[in-house]
């Protein structure tokens, strides 16, 4: 794991009041606390430890054995069972195991990814879950399913009222390995259908595991980072991590209005000048090369310097057999500019560790 990725564990970006991460997690909470149930109140967790067992964040949601998200390439691995969390799921289990039947769980989730202006390695997550009891769904003469199913789908559009004002919204089918049934919930927000969250009904198994075998549950996860750049019209998700004043003074508790209505959203200061570098390769013979591989070593070398890294010409030689790969790097500071010279040494740097850890060989 790089170092540029080390240091941003336990920043707590979700748990500082002023900013906009906070701010909008504070929001949802304070709906989840309006929503009394029998049970009482919703639990709230955010400081779980972003270090969790492979277990904890595949296994234990069956995820299954050969996904994708299991591999180096997408998920950052601590140990050989011990990763950081890709997403806050990982703790349904762990807290239905201690007792919690209703809670939220924020936190930061890491994946490595490409590069633009709305990936960033680290983001963050809130995570719901409800769990019903037999007498529950029994005393109003409807299913388990049902009943899970129905107050899933009210709760989350209340939620999204609270979070975006009145609005269209429509529930799609979607997968997940740990729901069934599974939806995607999205708004027509601006012009446009956005997604805001995933959610279902828990798998039985789930609940088996935890000793709740006669309960029914639902669940949900969505992203703080994309809602809040929506919400407050940030740019660049870069921003989120930014130390300069000209942005965190322009956000506060309490601030939030519901669909950014008649709140001052956030107003961009000037973009320092942008610095392109391009860099053509032939890739290794096997296919060990990949985007993502590329991303982190870039993250690496550039950390928060880095914009975009972009794919813009890719052709296979038939003779040789070879492929290249053509990359932009876009380089731009979100506090000052950049000088030729720090870019150039940056870029130095990514080209020697492109040959040495990646063995492309540069053109
Ligand atoms: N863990 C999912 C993700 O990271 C989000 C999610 C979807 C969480 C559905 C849930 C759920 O609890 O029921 O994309």
């Amino acid at each position: 794991m790089s170092e540029y990725i080390f240091d941003k564990i336990d920043k707590g970006l979700h748990r500082l009041p002023d900013h906009p991460l906070g701010i909008l997690k504070a929001v949802i909470e304070n709906y989840f606390t309006s929503q009394h149930t029998e049970k009482g109140a919703f639990v709230m967790f955010d400081d779980l430890a972003p270090v969790v067992t492979t277990y904890a964040n595949f296994d234990s949601v069956l995820v299954p054995a050969d996904h994708v998200s299991r591999s180096t390439n997408d998920t950052y691995y601590v140990t050989e069972d011990t990763v950081l969390r890709c997403h806050t799921s990982a703790h349904q289990l762990e807290l239905l195991k201690n007792g919690h039947r209703q809670f939220l769980v924020t936190g930061d989730v890491y994946r490595r990814d490409s590069i633009d202006a709305t990936h960033f390695p680290v983001f963050h997550q809130v995570e719901g879950v409800r769990v019903f009891e037999p007498h529950e769904w029994e005393s109003r003469n409807i299913s388990s399913l049902e009943l899970a199913s129905t107050e899933l789908k009210t709760t989350l559009e209340g939620l999204v009222r609270h979070l975006f004002g009145d609005c269209e919204m429509r529930w799609v089918d979607a997968y997940f390995p740990f729901t069934e049934p599974s939806y995607e919930l999205e708004i027509f927000f601006q012009g446009e259908w956005l997604e805001v969250l995933g959610c279902g009904v828990m798998q039985s198994s789930i609940l088996d595991n935890a000793s709740l075998g006669d309960r029914r549950a639902w669940a949900f996860g969505l992203g703080l980072e994309r809602l809040a750049m929506i919400l407050f019209d940030i740019p660049d998700i870069r921003l989120f991590w930014t130390s300069d004043t000209r942005f965190s003074a322009q956000f506060s508790a309490g601030m939030f209005k519901a669909g950014g209505v008649g709140m001052k959203k956030f107003s961009s200061y000037s973009k320092y000048p942008p610095c392109y570098k391009d860099a053509s390769f032939w890739l290794p013979d096997d296919s060990s090369f990949t985007e993502n591989t590329l991303c982190e070593l870039v993250r690496d070398a550039a950390g928060s310097l880095v914009e975009e890294v972009k794919l813009i010409d890719e052709f296979t030689n038939p003779k040789l057999g070879r492929t290249s790969n053509c990359y932009r790097f876009t380089y731009r500071s979100m506090e000052r500019s950049l000088t030729d010279e720090e870019v150039n040494k940056i870029q130095e740097v990514v080209r020697a560790r492109l040959e040495s850890e990646l063995r492309v060989t540069l053109r």
